[in-house]
């Protein structure tokens, strides 16, 4: 072969390649391409998906605040409210949430040996959230929400769940999640991105978050705490 033909045939090998993905570009091909893009759309990174779900505990700790209130000022708490914040937080946050932060984030940063003192803090406070759930549970019932010193220890284990769970899931959302990119490759990543959804969707259902806030939506709605606008401070 003499070093122009060679050259030549070179020159072809792109031209070749492209005429193949021509042919493989049909409408059937047209379609997966449309899924492929839509399914990435539709993905959602471990660590949002996290965070996501901290606005769910956000929402409920507002609830909290509420019952702290009305406890405080001996107004009407309807105790189906608390029980049924109280049960979400048990079986989203503490038996789902908190168990992908415990078997998939903390061992990883164990093993790499990163912030490991971080890491123990936030295992022994998801511990100490599982007891004063099981106090709000059990005290949130009629008639013991009639009997004072019942409603003040109710409202102890409620200030105490709002005060540690604030900077819990604030130290999570700015510290833990953005150095847990850097501590895994961006394939392992995507396919815990996978893993929490297919988790998420075994548990709550296909549209499982979405009915999860839907939840939490008509709990403020009955504590009237729902209207947005409410908060926004109205001026002198
Ligand atoms: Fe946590
Ligand atoms: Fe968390």
């Amino acid at each position: 072969m003499t070093r122009d033909s060679r050259r030549d045939l070179l020159g072809r090998i792109p031209a070749v390649g492209a005429g193949l993905a021509l042919m493989a570009w049909g409408p059937a091909a047209e379609a997966q391409a449309k899924e492929t893009k839509e399914k990435k759309e539709e993905e959602i990174s471990p660590t949002e998906d996290l965070m996501r779900e901290h606005g769910v505990l956000n929402r409920i700790l507002l609830i909290y605040e509420e019952a702290v209130r009305r406890l405080t000022r001996r107004d009407e708490l309807p105790p189906e409210t608390l029980q049924e914040a109280a049960t979400i937080v048990r079986t989203f946050v503490e038996d789902y949430h908190e168990k992908l932060e415990e078997e998939f984030l903390f061992p990883r940063f164990e093993k790499a040996d990163q912030q490991v003192e971080l890491v123990k803090t936030l295992r022994s406070q998801h511990q100490a959230g599982r007891t004063l759930t099981d106090q709000i549970r059990s005290l949130a019932k009629l008639p013991g929400m009639k009997d004072e010193d019942d409603r003040r220890k109710l409202s102890r284990s409620l200030r105490l769940f709002i005060r540690m769970y604030r900077p819990h899931e604030a130290r999570e959302d700015t510290v833990l999640f953005p150095a847990f990119r850097k501590i895994v490759s961006p394939n392992e990543f995507d396919s815990l991105g996978e893993q929490f959804e297919e988790r998420e969707h075994r548990l709550f259902g296909e549209d499982g978050f979405a009915r999860m806030v839907d939840r939490v939506a008509a709990i403020e709605k009955k504590l009237g705490i729902y209207d947005l606008a409410q908060f926004t401070p109205k001026g002198d």
